[in-house]
């Protein structure tokens, strides 16, 4: 008898584009088991059968985070009650996992807590990308497979061939991350910015100095979230005033929270790239330097690989 009754794909209301995407990548179909009762409830019904089959949740947890993650646990509930194989999360953007360890007095670990959540909930397999941290892996403990942007992101840099390249990290937090896209683009140099929060006021950051030379470089920033853009603002800020002939960011995770706009409008960058983790609003849209680029072959290659068992690493992995 075969492992599985082969594998279907559910979608929560996150990213509704990035399902339909994967879908068609696949060549398959994907269906959207939530619904709302009057009073704000989530009603979940998986319309077809699930026994026996890998079933694939696709949510990041963007936009309506709470909410989200909720539909993840009703739909992962709901599958394993009818009797599905695995049941395998695609959580491109993994909220909560800025808040990995207890940075304060009295503060939670969020990023554990819902860990713990989705596994009560029946979820066996997480798969996430650039996940803030990777030690959160250990937070589940099933298999939670963490996929790199760089895979897609590195060919389109390299793609622009932009000359005397210095890759930035806007903090010590993105250090390692901006050393391999260094490597992997041959890069002249690399600097990293010396980013300070103030914890009493939530989103705010100030660029206080860096460590590197961007003298008449080109710079591109590498980040793995861009929430409210203050981050890679000042960083930019920082970068023209230490010489950088030009200024571009590359990150993972667009979630653009407000200010984000406005500070990208007024902002000397020449070019933002982020993936279709998160979808886009409208603000953002609009911006004349911003590009998109997607995941869902990446997704669609993982679907496939953990459904049939194959290695993730080579061409799903760098
Ligand atoms: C922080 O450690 C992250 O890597 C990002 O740099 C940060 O979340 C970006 O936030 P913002 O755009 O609000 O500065």
């Amino acid at each position: 008898m075969p492992r599985t009754n082969g594998y279907i794909l559910l979608s929560g209301s996150a990213n509704t584009e990035l399902s339909v995407k994967v879908a068609k990548k696949l060549k398959t179909k994907v269906y959207y088991p939530c619904t709302k009762f009057a009073d704000g409830e989530i009603n979940v019904q998986i319309p077809v059968s699930v026994r026996r089959k890998d079933v694939f949740i696709i949510q990041p947890t963007c936009g309506e985070v709470n909410a989200n993650i909720m539909e993840i646990l009703l739909i992962a509930d709901a599958a394993r009650r009818a009797s599905a194989n695995e049941i395998i999360l695609i959580c491109p953007y993994f909220g909560y996992s800025r808040q990995d360890r207890k940075c304060d007095p009295r503060v939670p670990v969020s990023a554990s807590l819902i860990a713990s959540m989705l596994e009560h909930s029946g979820v066996s397999r997480i798969i996430t990308l650039d996940i803030h941290s990777e030690q959160q892996q250990g937070f589940f403990k099933g298999p939670w497979d963490n996929l790199y942007a760089s895979y897609i992101l590195v060919p389109y840099i390299k793609k622009l061939k932009i000359k005397n390249l210095v890759v930035v990290s806007p903090d010590k937090g993105g250090a390692v991350r901006a050393t391999a896209y260094a490597r992997r683009l041959d890069a002249e140099g690399l600097a990293i910015v010396y980013k300070e929060r103030d914890t009493s006021v939530k989103n705010s950051s100030k660029a206080l100095d860096m460590i590197g030379d961007v003298q008449n470089k080109n710079v591109v920033i590498v980040d793995d979230i861009i929430d409210t853009a203050g981050s890679i603002t000042n960083a930019e800020k920082l970068l023209y005033s230490r010489g950088a002939k030009d200024v571009c960011v590359v990150a993972t995770h667009g979630i653009f929270s407000p200010p984000a706009a406005e500070r990208l409008s007024k902002s000397s960058l020449t070019r933002v790239v982020v993936t279709d983790s998160i979808p886009l609003n409208n603000d953002i849209k609009s911006l004349p330097n911003v590009k998109v680029i997607s995941i869902a072959g990446l997704l669609a290659k993982a679907i496939l690989a953990t459904h049939t068992g194959i290695s993730f690493s080579g061409e799903i992995i760098d």
